[in-house]
């Protein structure tokens, strides 16, 4: 009773030594088992008076506590080692390593309208969409294109077996009846940009029964020709990063505007090859005609019940397909829709080359 103290640091000695969960039981038994050393003074106290025992009580009451305390401790880090040690043995990686011939890349398609959008989105036009699956009002009628118009027959497009409260359906032959779709539901200023799939019934090297435009359409009170030819001189220097990339318009004709204008671009077909841009020097270049364009027709307005006395504006519709082969020198259209792999890994771009105002590096 004389030591407890030498006893305790035994004991505890004893129980940082155990190496397994069976020596530590053994530690346990001898400390605190019926014949253990603990246990042994505790029957001891039965032979002291009443004053003594009360003080021997106590301590060895506290001595034991420690002793219990010490053992569970070791004990639980020594089932957590056990756990840890399982589970690094019986590890299964149930990963596979990345193939690196399937690697995805974003299509130039893609690519493309997200290069137009963000230009547009800079100058203020948000995205705005309509059903592949059109009506023949917002197809035609409303976009004011006559009965004998060539688009409207059969041979230029897709009309389907379907009517929707009396109207025929059509898969759109453009983007453009987003423009009645929003002015029918938003009141001006509006200012969209429409990507989306079109179809036709075309094809050969430069046409594919379905491919892809972007329009774009302004409304408000004030809006004027000059602002539809900042508007896509800036678009056209941006999307090419030529800063001097001439651009030119030409009077022409859609149902739909009044004026219209075909915009060319400046270009040189010089040695048969085909450069966006002067083309030489003194600017004597070609011209490629690349976009339709226009300010919005009276009766246009008048179809979606805008004032065209207050309001006028100006819209525009270009060809995907188009931008990207000129700008990515893609030959042809076909191409673009054969999911050849070894095409796809030339012409993609890496999934998070975000498109920027100055264009982008091929991957
Ligand atoms: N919708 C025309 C087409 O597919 C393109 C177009 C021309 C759209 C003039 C327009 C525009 O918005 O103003 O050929």
């Amino acid at each position: 009773m004389d030591d407890l103290d030498a006893l305790k640091t035994e004991l505890i000695g004893e129980v940082s030594a155990a190496a397994d969960l069976d020596a530590l039981e053994q530690v346990r038994i001898s400390a605190l088992g019926k014949k253990g050393r603990i246990t042994d003074l505790m029957k001891g106290l039965g032979q002291m008076s009443a004053d003594e025992r009360k003080e021997a009580g106590q301590a060895l009451n506290a001595l034991k506590g420690h002793i219990n305390d010490a053992l569970n401790a070791r004990k639980s880090e020594m089932e957590g080692a056990g756990i840890d040690a399982r589970l690094e043995a019986e590890r299964v990686d149930v990963t596979l390593p990345p193939r690196p011939e399937a690697t995805g890349s974003i299509h130039p398609i893609s690519q493309t309208i997200d290069e137009v959008v963000s230009i547009f989105g800079e100058m203020g036009f948000t995205v705005a969409e309509g059903p592949d699956m059109e009506e023949d009002w917002y197809n035609f009628t409303a976009l004011n294109i006559p009965a004998d118009h060539p688009a409207r027959q059969e041979h230029d497009t897709f009309y389907l077996n379907a009517e929707k409260d009396g109207q025929r359906m059509v898969l759109r032959t453009h983007t453009s009846p987003v423009q009645i779709r929003t002015m029918q539901k938003q009141k001006p200023p509006i200012r969209i940009i429409v990507p989306g799939r079109t179809y036709r019934c075309d094809h050969d090297a430069t046409h594919s029964p379905m491919f892809h435009q972007v329009e774009g359409l302004v409304i408000d009170e004030k809006t004027h020709m000059g602002h539809l030819k900042g508007c896509l001189n800036d678009f056209f220097r941006a999307f090419f990063g030529l800063q001097d990339l001439p651009v030119r318009f030409r009077p022409s004709y859609f149902p739909f505007t009044e004026p219209s204008a075909e915009v060319d671009i400046g270009c040189s077909f010089e040695s048969g090859t085909l450069t966006i841009g002067r083309g030489d020097d003194k600017g004597t270049g070609d011209w490629l005609e690349i976009l339709g364009s226009g300010m919005i027709h009276p009766n246009v307005l008048e179809n979606c019940g805008i004032d065209s006395t207050k309001y006028q504006g100006f819209a525009f519709g270009v060809g995907i397909e188009r931008l990207a082969m000129l700008k990515y020198g893609i030959p042809d259209l076909r191409t673009f829709y054969d999911s050849d792999y070894r095409w796809l890994k030339h012409f993609g771009f890496a999934g998070l080359d975000v498109p920027s105002l100055v264009g982008r590096a091929a991957v």
